[in-house]
This record gives structure tokens, C-alpha cells and sequence, in this order.
């Protein structure tokens, strides 16, 4: 017996002395020596609010999500509340779009409302909103060009007068996307001189130039006219880069960090958890999902087990809030229990 406790196994050792698949013979002792488990707590809803009235719109690339006007988005968040889930995280659209996005930061936007409404049917949901200018601006940039580049001050001036606008209307959590550089400490800044002290911020920490954003652009009309991102997001061959980016945000006022995409990029998740032990988020983004969905439409992967699945990887690696479309269904898997 002691000689498998001092080296590794032998061919002289007797036969099946250690033995891990003991833990794996009953249901029961699996769920006993789990070591990730998945919470409703974690989850984090992702909603689109759109101009107009009486829309309610299901996009054709993320099964099962809508795009709904103010007036349709307090009776919906009703229900992902009723689900369990805690949080939702709200992305806008403009009516009209501009070079420098300026309905993004408007008072009467479609967040901007959407947040009181949200407030009022639901008043213990937390509300994050996504603070980026690419839905608004008529290039889908995630900033002010100045020719054909990205003024990154510029940019973080306006970013940071979007924050502030989503504050005013009573946003919990401001979560700027744009991955342009100094934009935390900007919104910091402006929020606390406008005593909106209390309001956190969920920075995209590591956000990378994705291909797995394909359906969300058409969600929230945001592919960009000309070029790419990647002059402002991350090349997803860098990881080390991702510590420096999440250690500067930090270090300028972010409240909770945010790794995305989420599946492609579970290492990045790994390390920075090693790293920093600030809140993390990691989104699981709508090409990861829905790449999910569509196998599942076609009969090639049951989705239930494979969104739990991969959800459950997300939180392995590291992850504290998950950010999903799959929030409400899962709310409601998770309450039927373990079935393995
Ligand atoms: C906007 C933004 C994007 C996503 C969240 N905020 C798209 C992008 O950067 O092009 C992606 C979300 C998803 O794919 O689910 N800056």
C-alpha cells in the first residue's frame, strides 16, 4: 500500500489498488466530489433594445433571442427574472446613426429608457449596460474616426459621456466594450465628478478581434462599413498581453474584469484567475452559441448537455460571471438538477 503513496504505479504494484473511477460509480458520489458547479447565481443575461414601438423581434442568427423595443422589454425582463437569473446586460441600437454615435450618450435612447423600465417591473434585477459606440456610429466603428483611423481620445471622451448617460438612467454596472486605451479611467473619473460614485464598472478587459461575433453584429447592426477591429481589439495569439490589459484596467477603477470570447479562449480565463483576484467575467459569445444551436437544430449535438457543458468549462476555468443567451434555459436545467 505505501509504495503508492511514495512513486507511480508499478507493474508490481497490485493490480487496481488506485482506482479514481470509484468516485465515478454512483450519481450521487459524482455530484458529492464535483468541483465546479454551476449556479444560476453566475449568470448573466445579454438583452437587445431596439428603437420603435411593439417590436419584438427574433434574430435570425441567434435563435431564440429577441430584439425588443422599450415598451416590450420591461414584461421580458419579468421573466428572466422570475427564471432566477440576477442580472441582465442590455446593448442598444440607434434610430438614427452619426459619425460620432451622439444618440449612444442621449437621455431618450433606447437603453437609456429600457433601464427605468426594467427598474420598474423588475426591481431587484441588476441591470449592466454595454457602453460602446458601434450600434450608433454610421461607420459601426467602436469609436470617432478621425479619416480612416480610430481617435482613441476622442473616442474615450464620448465612451465615457455614453457611461455617464447610462448612470443617469440608473444603470448598476457600465461595461464599456470599445477596447479603447484609457477608457476605464476616464468613465471613472466623469462618473465620481458627477457623484455616480456607486456605479460600478465591468471592464471587456481582454476583448479579442473575434470571427465569433458574426451573429451579434447582425443582432445589434454593428459590423463595421470598412476594415476590421483589430486595430483596437486583441490578436487572439496573445495571452500574456491579456494580464497586462486586465492589470491596467484595473489599476484605473475596474470594478470586475471580463474575458471574451469565452470559449476560444479558456486559457486566457486560466491565466488571468491565476493572476488577479478581482471579479472575473467571460462571455460566451453569440458565435460560440450559436454555432451550439445550429448543431444541435441538425440533430448533431443534444443541446442542453452540451450548453451545460460548456458553461460549466467557463466556470472551471475560472470564470465567476458568466455572460449567455442561455441564461433563462439554463435557470431552468439547473433547477431540474445534475442528470449525470
Ligand atoms: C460591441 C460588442 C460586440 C459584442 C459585445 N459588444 C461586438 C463587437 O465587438 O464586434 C459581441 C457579443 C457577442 O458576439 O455575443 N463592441
Amino acid at each position: 500500500m505505501r509504495e503508492h503513496l511514495i512513486g507511480p504505479m508499478t507493474a508490481a504494484d497490485e493490480v487496481g489498488a488506485l482506482r479514481p473511477r470509484r468516485l465515478r460509480r454512483l450519481a450521487g458520489l459524482r455530484r458529492l466530489v464535483r468541483e465546479t458547479r454551476l449556479s444560476v447565481d453566475q449568470l448573466l443575461y445579454p438583452m437587445f433594445v431596439v428603437p420603435g414601438e411593439g417590436v419584438e423581434t427574433e434574430i435570425g442568427s441567434l435563435p431564440g433571442q429577441m430584439q425588443r423595443s422599450v415598451d416590450r422589454i420591461g414584461t421580458a425582463a419579468r421573466e428572466v427574472a422570475d427564471a432566477g437569473i440576477q442580472a441582465v446586460l442590455l446593448f442598444g441600437q440607434a434610430a438614427v446613426k452619426s459619425p460620432e454615435g451622439h444618440e449612444a450618450s442621449s437621455p431618450a435612447g433606447a437603453v437609456q429608457r429600457a433601464i427605468g423600465e426594467i427598474k420598474e417591473t423588475s426591481p431587484d434585477l441588476v441591470v449592466f449596460t454595454d457602453v460602446c459606440l458601434c450600434a450608433y456610429t454610421d461607420h459601426g466603428h467602436c469609436g470617432v474616426l478621425h479619416g480612416q483611423t480610430i481617435d482613441n481620445d476622442a473616442s474615450v471622451e464620448r465612451i465615457a459621456d455614453v457611461a455617464l448617460s447610462h448612470a443617469r438612467a440608473g444603470a448598476d454596472v457600465v461595461a464599456p466594450s470599445d477596447m479603447m486605451d484609457g477608457r476605464v479611467g476616464a468613465i471613472r473619473s466623469l462618473l465620481d465628478a458627477e457623484s455616480f460614485s456607486e456605479t460600478a464598472i465591468m471592464a471587456y478587459a481582454a476583448k479579442y478581434a473575434s470571427a465569433f461575433y458574426g451573429p451579434f453584429r447582425e443582432a445589434s447592426g454593428s459590423a463595421p462599413a470598412f476594415g476590421d477591429r483589430r486595430g483596437y481589439q486583441m490578436d487572439p495569439g496573445n495571452a500574456r498581453e491579456a494580464l497586462r490589459e486586465v492589470g491596467l484596467d484595473l489599476e484605473e477603477g475596474a470594478d470586475i474584469v471580463m474575458v471574451k470570447p469565452a470559449l476560444t479562449y479558456l486559457d486566457v480565463i486560466a491565466r488571468v484567475r491565476a493572476e488577479y483576484d478581482a471579479p472575473l467575467a467571460a462571455y460566451l459569445v453569440s458565435g460560440e452559441f450559436a454555432a451550439i444551436k445550429a448543431a444541435a437544430a441538425r440533430g448533431w449535438l443534444d443541446e442542453r448537455a452540451a450548453a451545460l457543458e460548456a458553461l460549466t468549462a467557463v466556470a472551471r476555468a475560472g470564470a465567476d460571471i458568466i455572460i449567455t443567451y442561455w441564461a433563462p434555459e439554463a435557470a431552468g436545467w439547473l433547477d431540474e438538477g445534475p442528470t449525470h
